[in-house]
């Protein structure tokens, strides 16, 4: 076993509706195949995620539904676990910010920062509903836009026009939810100085020049340009954790300050062993996984408060995603574009998700901005998935199933006269694994997929060009038995190289084809990759087709089962009268 500790991190979701095929592309699933791969390299691995309970979002959702905020968090926090565990994100917790163990660390983390001199007090203006008694997030400002006069814009944007506002810039703002004036109202205010950090983050961010993907890094360096400037960590708003400070216990935190703490007191809840380990010991290396909108966060704010703060590891890498888009559109829940994750509720098993985890790992915005297509995950499966990868599997096992009673009859490892093809196998057995070790450890994920194709592709040429057919024919017994060893091993092989990405059905193909039994997921794994693990004397399983291809009308089936969005009004109309009499017997958490 590697001893190096790895924490890997999965952006911590909202929940104000559920997640999308973007969310899962754009960061979930990266982490999940980069986590996997490290328990099977060998790494001490620990994956967390959980969701962002607080922030406006979810709040103005609830109150647009008629709910208690604790209830659709809860709810939500729910579907969101049940969605992430049908797609077979390995988290080892999955938990929520909304916790004691949260509010603690928070706390205590915010005292220090105050301590150490990185807080200031101060005042903002911003919209207040004298009718509602409360201030008004940006989103809840309407009115008319200073650009192209459209009367319904919103304090952050005109949807008309495309214009990005403030509040101010209105011309006759007015309240979202009851129509009353907007009334500018002061209010006093917690501000983290930023600028204080800035040395110590330049110096760190320059440290991960090679480390960051380009995009990253480039980011990080536009923020410190522009200069920090001091940000505001309080709200206005009835949800949070109080701001525990006299003079602003009404107020909570602001979302974006409480929220990243979240991978520190969510690996407490974990184990006090592993928050130890993981985040104040060194040698440990933390990974975080982002999509494209939280870049800076993770980047510069996020990386400032640790430093101001002291206590804490800073992340290893920050592997920072772009965004997905549908088909060359922008995913719109409004306008039904895109794909969703609804259907991963039912529990009927229509969908197939090694073949969605796979074709979504082409699509793993890395370095752009990609495209969800209907199309290419047809291609996918079919030319990928059932023709190479599927395709050595079938006929390597059938012949070895119909010429020797589905045993393996030789031994790879005593001495016998090879080929070319043979050395060209073996080569590959030795040192494909590694190659592909490689890609994933840099997070290259699209790489590592196209090496693991490319490594099936090499076994299909060996029984192609081998031909153990012939060789029955000639009756040339032995040379077949070793080419179906060989083209076995590297099946076996492969399966421990894919399962990052396709952990269903390498363990089938392992366990029940291959008839190697045990986990291939379990850690450390890898060190059998480059070994033979179909010895002499070996007997596989049962043989049945792993992958099916899929034809038009089964597209046309899956494309609609995804494509409904997911109706949270409806959801919880239904479930309403069930959810708001467990609140009654809640306490704050
Ligand atoms: N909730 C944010 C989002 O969905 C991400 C928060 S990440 C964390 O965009 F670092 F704050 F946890
Ligand atoms: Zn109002």
């Amino acid at each position: 076993m590697k001893k190096e500790k790895r924490l890997i991190t999965s952006a911590l979701t909202y929940v104000n509706n559920i997640p999308h095929v973007g969310h899962i592309v754009g960061c979930h699933l990266p982490a999940d195949i980069f986590a996997r791969f490290c328990r099977s390299y060998g790494y001490d691995t620990t994956y967390v995620g959980g969701s962002d309970m607080h922030g406006t979002p979810s709040l103005m959702t609830a109150q647009e539904l008629g709910l208690p905020v604790e209830v659709l968090t809860e709810e939500l926090h729910k579907i969101h676990k049940k969605i992430y565990e049908k797609l077979g994100i390995s988290y080892d917790i999955y938990s929520n910010t909304h916790t004691k163990t949260h509010e603690e660390i928070t706390d205590n983390f915010f005292k220090t920062l105050y301590e150490n001199g990185y807080i200031n007090e101060g005042e903002t203006e911003m919209y207040y509903c004298e009718k509602d008694k409360m201030f008004l997030p940006d989103r809840y400002v309407v009115g008319t836009c200073p650009h192209c006069g459209f009367t319904g814009a919103s304090g952050d944007q005109c949807e008309k026009c495309d214009s990005l506002l403030s509040p101010t810039d209105l011309v006759d703002a007015r309240c979202k939810i009851c129509g009353e004036k907007a009334k500018l109202k002061k209010s006093k205010h917690i501000f983290l100085i930023l600028s204080k950090g800035t040395d110590k983050l330049s110096k760190w961010v320059e440290e991960k020049k090679d480390i960051f993907r380009p995009h990253v890094y480039a980011e990080a360096k536009k923020w410190i340009q522009e200069g920090l400037k001091d940000r505001c960590i309080s709200r206005d708003i009835k949800w949070g954790f109080p701001v525990p400070l006299e003079g602003y216990k009404d107020k909570v935190f602001y979302v974006w300050f409480d929220a990243p703490i979240g991978y520190i007191s969510i690996t407490k809840e974990l184990s006090e062993q592993k928050y130890k380990d993981l985040w104040c010991d060194k040698t440990a290396k933390i990974y975080n996984f982002v999509g494209k909108d939280n870049i800076q966060f993770h980047t510069v704010f996020f990386p400032t408060m640790l430093l101001e703060n002291g206590k804490y590891n800073l992340p290893y890498n920050v592997v920072g995603l772009n965004f997905l888009n549908y088909e060359g559109q922008k995913f719109s829940k409004s306008k039904k574009i895109g794909v969703f994750c609804n259907a991963l509720l039912n529990d009927d098993d229509k969908i197939d998700i090694d073949t969605l985890r796979a074709y979504l790992t082409t699509i793993i915005p890395e370095n752009r901005d990609t495209d969800y297509k209907w199309e290419d995950y047809k291609n996918n499966t079919n030319s990928e998935l059932v023709g190479k990868f599927g395709n050595l599997f079938n006929r390597s096992l059938n012949m070895l199933k119909s010429y020797f009673n589905s045993v393996n009859d030789f031994d790879p490892e005593s001495e016998y006269e090879k080929n070319a093809l043979d050395l060209e196998i073996i080569d590959a057995i030795k040192t494909m694994p590694q190659k592909i070790a490689d890609a994933f450890d840099k997070a290259e994920l699209r790489d590592a997929y196209k090496l693991i194709m490319n490594y099936a592709v090499i076994g299909n040429g060996y029984v192609e060009k081998s031909a153990p057919w012939a060789l029955m024919k000639a009756e040339k017994q032995e040379e077949a038995k070793k080419v179906l060893c060989l083209a076995l091993n590297l099946c076996a092989s492969l399966c421990i190289c894919a399962s990052p990405i396709i952990p269903n059905k390498t363990q089938k193909l392992w366990a029940e084809q291959l008839g190697l039994g045990g986990d291939v997921t379990s850690p450390n794994m890898w060190e059998k990759a480059s070994e033979y693990n179909i010895k002499k004397g070996h007997k596989i399983g049962t043989i049945t087709p792993i992958f099916e291809r899929i034809d038009d009308e089964k597209l046309a089936n899956f494309k609609e089962i995804m494509s409904q969005p997911f109706d949270i009004k409806d959801f919880f109309s239904t479930k309403k009268v069930n959810v708001t009499k467990k609140l009654k017997n809640k306490s704050h958490f």
